[in-house]
């Protein structure tokens, strides 16, 4: 692995401008469980049911059961390695960007600042039929959190069969075509639109490196350095590669 580790620290210091592309690997190591690993939370919720806007509009309070179930999860979670390790790596002026697809604010927690998410995030909620909007915090006595106008409130997380938001999706595309170095980290890359991410930034030149501790599809199509292990003991030993270069 050094060797690996060692290549992909040359291509970093090489880098002009260098993205990560998080996924839910990147926070198993904080004690949030992936969606498609073996215990993942689809193996225990199907997504067809609980992800989706249409699943929400039917049965809010039925969404709300697995929301509530991950939101425990996410509240105790606090960055791991791996995220602290981004936000030294975006310190020391070697990362640019993460765009994650995560909502559990761990990179931010983790000391990043230029944090694109692909997937919002959980800290508001918003009402669909009249459109106001609520910090979580100010609902959390709520089991269902529920509107002033008496409708049952969304968290601010994109479900399958909503839109990216546009500022979102425009700015890393953008970032992807001028990107030289790409860090993939934790993402089985099998939701679109996040996963034309990887071969947009090789389609225009930039080295791919990929942290897994499986090889995904990305791995012999767009990866130029697959480094397989845990994120939370990669990474460091990739931030202290890249000290002793500069
Ligand atoms: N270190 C590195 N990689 C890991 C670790 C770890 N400790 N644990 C798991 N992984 C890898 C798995 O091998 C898998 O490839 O992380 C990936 C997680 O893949 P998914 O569970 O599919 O999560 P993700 O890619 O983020 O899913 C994308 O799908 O359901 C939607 O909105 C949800 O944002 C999510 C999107």
């Amino acid at each position: 692995m050094d060797r690996l580790i060692n290549q992909a620290a040359e291509i970093i210091l090489d880098s002009g401008l260098t993205l990560a592309l998080t996924g839910a690997g990147i926070s198993v190591e904080s004690g949030i469980p992936d969606f498609r690993s073996a215990d993942g939370l689809w193996s225990r919720f199907d997504p067809a049911e609980y992800a989706t806007i249409t699943a929400f509009r039917k049965d809010p309070e039925k969404v709300w059961r697995m929301l509530r179930e991950m939101e425990q999860v996410v509240s105790k979670a606090r960055p791991n390695k791996a995220h602290k390790g981004m936000g030294e790596l975006e310190k020391m002026g070697v990362l640019h960007f993460i765009i994650t697809q995560n909502v559990d604010n761990l990179h931010q927690a983790g000391g990043a600042k230029n944090v694109i998410e692909y997937h919002g995030n959980f800290s508001t909620l918003s009402c669909l039929w009249c459109g106001k909007s609520y910090l979580t915090e100010d609902k959390k006595g709520e089991y269902v959190p529920k509107c002033e106008c008496g409708r049952i409130l969304k968290p601010d997380v994109i479900f399958f069969g909503e839109a990216i938001p546009e500022d979102a999706l425009e700015r890393s595309f953008e970032l992807a075509a001028s990107a030289q170095a790409l860090m993939v980290v934790g993402t089985s890359a099998v939701v679109s639109p996040a996963n034309a991410i990887p071969s947009i930034a090789k389609q225009n030149g930039a080295r791919i490196i990929e942290i897994n501790k499986e090889a995904t599809r990305l791995t012999d199509t767009v990866t130029d350095v697959f480094i397989q292990g845990m994120a939370g003991e990669v990474i460091p030993a990739l931030v202290e590669a890249i000290k002793t270069k500069v």
